[in-house]
């Protein structure tokens, strides 16, 4: 049992700190055998993550978050494998953890389809797993234990709601969405919240619509090819703060203004340090947050089910959304990421 791990645990560092107590008086510390070190080790939690990749500063973000909370002085071994956006390497990576009997299974799953076989076989050995970021589709949902994340849907609401205040329903807009990765929660649930703002609001047209991958190069080479083909953009919506950096830098190469007083309004997501930098800058004229400090909320789970209770199965996070009218530098000193 888990719990005895962390009975084990406690005991062992009590028993550190008596030897560290008995240490600072005149007497040599009593050396640490192999033997008990192996205990300590084996003592350790061990969690087996699947991360996404490394496409954006969310991801870095949320990535330290992981690495910060997981650590041996927290009583954890973390395994992080980096699928580097692919569902093959994660689903990989997820039967190693299974094959390695590992005490927890956490995946931020890079699309939302095609995960049962795999939890399958995780829920088959025994090994709770933790979905974080963005959501799964499943037909069985005791295939994962919980899941924690950002409700993407409502990002996107968010979103147009700062559009109809800045433009007003009647308005006649060209739109440009650059999408992030196809089949993520994160790309599907911004794109409904566009599209229905796009349905009420009748004079919205999405003229161009293509995915950069939430990463900044394809962000700008998508960029480029609509620059090209239409002389009149008046937002883009653009589905990370990464594919926005890259979108500027066509922009400025194009010669075509943008953010705060520019032709193109743009309304991007994720609010990260550099995005709000952008922001109170003008550059961006509204960013919405999504939050990838999960590592402790994660743990939180871990804990709740360490001591036998039975975590939420669905949580949301709390995000808000900056305007470049009113964003200021304590908001920016302010973040964590
Ligand atoms: O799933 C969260 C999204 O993934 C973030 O918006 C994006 O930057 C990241 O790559």
């Amino acid at each position: 049992m888990k719990i005895v791990k962390w009975i084990l645990l406690a005991a062992g560092t009590c028993c550190l700190m008596l030897s560290l107590a008995s240490c600072s008086g005149a007497g040599p510390a009593p050396a640490v055998t192999p033997d008990e070190s192996q205990t300590e080790a084996n003592n350790l939690i061990t969690v087996g993550f699947s991360q996404v990749g490394a496409e954006s500063d969310w991801r870095m973000a949320n990535t330290k978050s992981m690495k910060e909370t997981f650590t041996e002085a927290n009583g954890y071994k973390l395994i992080l494998k980096d699928a580097q956006q692919s569902q093959e390497k994660q689903i990989e990576a997820i039967r190693e953890f299974t094959a390695q009997k590992a005490d927890y299974i956490v995946v931020a799953p890079v699309t939302e389809e095609g995960w049962d076989e795999a939890l399958q076989e995780a829920k088959d050995a025994g090994i709770p797993v933790i979905i974080v970021d963005r959501m799964i589709k499943t037909s069985d949902d005791s295939l994962y234990t919980c899941w924690v994340g950002s409700d993407f849907r409502k990002e996107g609401e968010t979103a147009v709601a700062c559009m109809e205040n800045a433009f007003g329903s009647d308005a006649e807009l060209s739109i440009a969405h650059l999408q992030g990765s196809m089949g993520s929660s994160a790309q599907i649930g911004r794109t409904e919240g566009l599209q229905a703002g796009v349905s009420k609001n009748t004079g919205w047209n999405v003229t161009a619509r293509d995915s950069g991958d939430f990463t900044q190069v394809k962000g700008k080479e998508v960029m480029e090819r609509i620059l090209k083909q239409y002389d009149r953009i008046d937002v883009l919506y653009c589905e990370n703060d990464n594919m926005a950096f890259g979108a500027m830098e066509a922009m400025d190469e194009a010669d075509r203004t943008y953010g705060v007083g520019g032709e193109i309004t743009i309304v991007s997501f994720d609010a990260t340090h550099a995005g709000l930098v952008a922001t109170l800058e003008g550059k961006i004229n509204y960013n919405v947050e999504c939050n990838p400090l999960h590592g402790p909320r994660v743990e939180e789970i871990i804990r709740q089910l360490e001591a036998g209770n039975t975590p939420n199965k669905m949580a949301y996070v709390d995000e808000t959304v900056f305007d470049a009218a009113t964003i200021t530098q304590g908001d920016i000193d302010a973040r964590a990421y």
